[in-house]
């Protein structure tokens, strides 16, 4: 399973880069909001440091002016994914995005049916927003199953990105439920390398290591 960073923090992207966990990165109009960065030049400067898909999210709500706002992000650089709403208009930007060639993210999925027609519009991702439907009491991790089994039904090439993680379990269960990719906030993250055994039997180690009086280097 791909690891897509969701966020537009640039540092949080260079902290994780190291760490060859970035398979890419998703932002949406509320992460630009919180970075307060101007909108363009943040995702030039994510794409520069990520060798991988960024998502950029159109802001218009009718088809043509999707397009037109869908051309111009995908010109920042090659790397660009143009995200688009599952709504109608963004169904027919993301057909007409895709056949120009350029990569589509079609976001907001909350439902099987809707991922099912972001993959006949030619998506290149669908995201289902697991963690919104969870707080209003609907299982998300169904929905990841369910598109999956979908998708395989009849060999859709586009990738289910799991969205709207919060923690850990979610990440575990994209990944068993089969999605493509998860997109993960940089907190949640770097919380999957934590264990508390993982510490209590490093600190062991080190303890004994340091009465052998030996070095390494
Ligand atoms: C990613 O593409 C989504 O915009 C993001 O995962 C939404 O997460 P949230 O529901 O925690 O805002």
């Amino acid at each position: 399973m791909k690891f897509f960073v969701d966020t537009a923090d640039v540092d949080e992207i260079k902290s994780l880069i190291p760490t060859g966990l970035v398979d890419g990165v998703t932002t949406n109009p509320s992460l630009v909001m919180k970075s307060g960065r101007d909108f363009r030049e943040v995702v030039a400067e994510i794409c520069d440091v990520v060798d991988g898909p960024v998502s950029a999210e159109v802001t218009a709500i009718e088809a043509d002016a999707m397009i037109a706002e869908g051309k111009s992000l995908a010109e920042i650089a090659n790397n660009v994914t143009v995200k688009l709403p599952l709504t109608f208009d963004g169904l027919i930007a993301c057909k007409a995005l895709t056949s120009d060639g350029i990569d589509t993210n079609v976001t907001l999925c909350f439902s099987a049916n809707q991922a099912l027609l972001a993959a006949k519009a030619g998506a290149t991702f669908i995201s289902p927003f697991i963690g919104r439907l969870d707080d209003i009491n609907i299982d998300g991790m169904e929905l990841i199953r369910d598109i999956r089994l979908i998708y395989d039904n009849y060999d859709f090439d586009t990738e289910i990105l799991a969205a709207s993680i919060r923690n850990a379990n979610h990440v575990k269960d994209a990944a068993l439920f089969g999605a493509d990719v998860a997109t993960v906030p940089p907190g949640v993250i770097k919380s999957l390398v934590k264990h508390p055994l993982t510490d209590k039997g490093l600190e062991a180690f080190l303890s004994d290591w340091a009465k052998t009086g030996q070095k390494i280097l």
